[in-house]
């Protein structure tokens, strides 16, 4: 398993360009399940769940093939027959967003075996609504030996609400009924700019989607679906990501190739804890979004968080956050809102010197501490993230284990850390 070996105390300078969003591309490779034609992504990140991804959909008798192309890839996915609708649990464990390929395969073959993602480091994560949002539209479920077993013998639309708003749960449904009869009105819907992304692939493909983005969702089906080409989105949270190392290293960072509209909520709470945001436009003319820059103060302040479902703070960037915050002047308490066990990555902080008080959901920080370098462990993908921006403000050098954790969701990020002044080697072992 990889380790990264990280020399801390380097002021971060320069610039970084962010790569395509993991969590919109993983929607759009399964909604290329729902036609014959080919779906062509590009923008995509090289990241591992991607390739992940790629696997599940060969799994399913579904061809895809890759090119690199600047700074990501192009990903041209060919769904001619799905002869095999099965999701196998190995496959499912290593990568929860694979129950993204339920409500296409039920929409377009009518069958779906997918094996139940099972827990996961920052919660149990049932898909319990992602099930009934589909029996709603006429699918018969059944669980068994882990697995669920979904048919139909044609969805119909319906109404749906969200007893609690889910990203992959409200990109399934809009799959499922895009190709359902008749209308399905789907409320208080997730409001991610990556549900967003979805819709637009979807309606590019022929889809009769409204008020994606929004918490009210209404979608006309249709009886076939064709072939589209489509960008994927700026990674918001890698780009947050990169906001917060400026932050937390004194930094001078500008952020190319980011989208500013989705980054509000998180442009708020770094301009409160002291950080200067300007959004610039990209001069080199980059093909998607603009560009950030930020400039970090020698001080930083406190301020409290509450994670939010979008358009508030992400909890996806709530692990980045805390670092940043043992380095601020004062008391943050952090409430982790969404995921009932979102702290892992405290514990490995506390390690490093960070002045941390846990309670349920809620997080008591107090800065400014010093972090001394230390052998951390990575837990899940953003906790990762927080390790390694906890690693550049620290004295001395910080030894992080697991980083495959870290390149499930960023695309080479010590190369892009080293690229502005961090010192990371990836010490990689068999
Ligand atoms: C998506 O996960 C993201 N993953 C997560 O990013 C992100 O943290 C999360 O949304 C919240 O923003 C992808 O998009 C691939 P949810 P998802 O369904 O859809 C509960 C990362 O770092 N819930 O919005 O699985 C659930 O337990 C990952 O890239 C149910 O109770 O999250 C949680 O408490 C980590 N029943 C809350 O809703 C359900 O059927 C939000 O979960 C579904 C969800």
């Amino acid at each position: 398993m990889d380790k990264f070996l990280i020399k801390g105390g380097k002021r971060l300078e320069g610039k970084v360009t962010i790569s395509g969003a993991k969590n919109a591309a993983l929607p759009a490779m399964a909604a290329a399940l729902l036609t014959r034609e080919p779906v062509v992504l590009t923008n995509v990140p090289r990241v591992r769940d991607i390739g992940t991804m790629r696997t599940l959909l060969e799994e399913l008798g579904v061809d895809s093939s890759l090119q690199h192309k600047d700074g990501g890839y192009r990903l041209e996915i060919l769904a001619r027959k799905l002869d095999h609708p099965l999701a196998p649990y190995e496959l499912v464990k290593q990568m929860r967003a694979s129950v993204l390929v339920l409500g296409p395969l039920l929409a377009r073959s009518g069958n779906a075996r997918v094996s139940l993602p099972g827990g996961c480091a920052i919660g149990a994560r049932p898909i319990n609504l992602h099930l009934k949002g589909l029996e709603r539209l006429g699918a018969k479920v059944q669980i068994e030996h882990g697995y669920v077993e979904a048919r139909t013998e044609g969805l119909k639309g319906d109404s749906f609400t969200f007893d609690i708003i889910s990203v992959t749960g409200t990109e399934n449904m809009m799959m499922a009924a895009a190709l359902a009869e008749g209308e399905t009105r789907l409320q208080n819907a997730a409001q991610e700019p990556e549900v967003e992304d979805l819709a637009q692939l979807l309606i590019a493909m022929g889809a009769r989607i409204e008020g994606a983005g929004t918490g009210e969702i209404r979608i006309q089906g249709v009886s076939r679906l064709g072939g589209a080409t489509h960008a994927i989105i700026p990674d918001r949270i890698e780009a947050g990501t990169f906001l917060a190392a400026a932050a937390i290293t004194g930094g001078d960072l500008t952020v190319e190739n980011a989208e500013p509209a989705h980054l509000g909520a998180v442009r708020a709470k770094v301009e409160e804890v002291g950080v200067r945001v300007e959004i610039l436009s990209t001069a080199s003319g980059k093909e998607t979004g603009r560009a950030l820059r930020v400039f970090a103060p020698d001080l930083l302040r406190a301020a409290d968080l509450a994670t939010r479902e979008y358009p508030g703070f992400p909890t996806d960037m709530q692990a980045q956050y805390m670092a940043v915050a043992t380095q601020a002047e004062g008391t943050s308490v952090i409430t982790e809102t969404i995921f009932e066990n979102r702290f892992l990555h405290a514990l490995e902080l506390m390690r490093m010197g960070a002045d941390i008080k846990l309670d349920g959901r809620r997080a008591v920080v107090r800065g400014k501490a010093r972090l001394s370098g230390a052998k951390v462990l990575a837990s899940d993908l953003r906790a990762s993230a927080s390790l390694v921006l906890a690693g550049l403000a620290a004295d001395g050098e910080t030894l992080i284990d697991r980083v495959y954790h870290i390149d499930r969701g960023y695309d080479r990020i010590e190369e892009k850390l080293n690229r502005v002044g961090a010192d990371i080697r990836r010490i990689s072992e068999s």
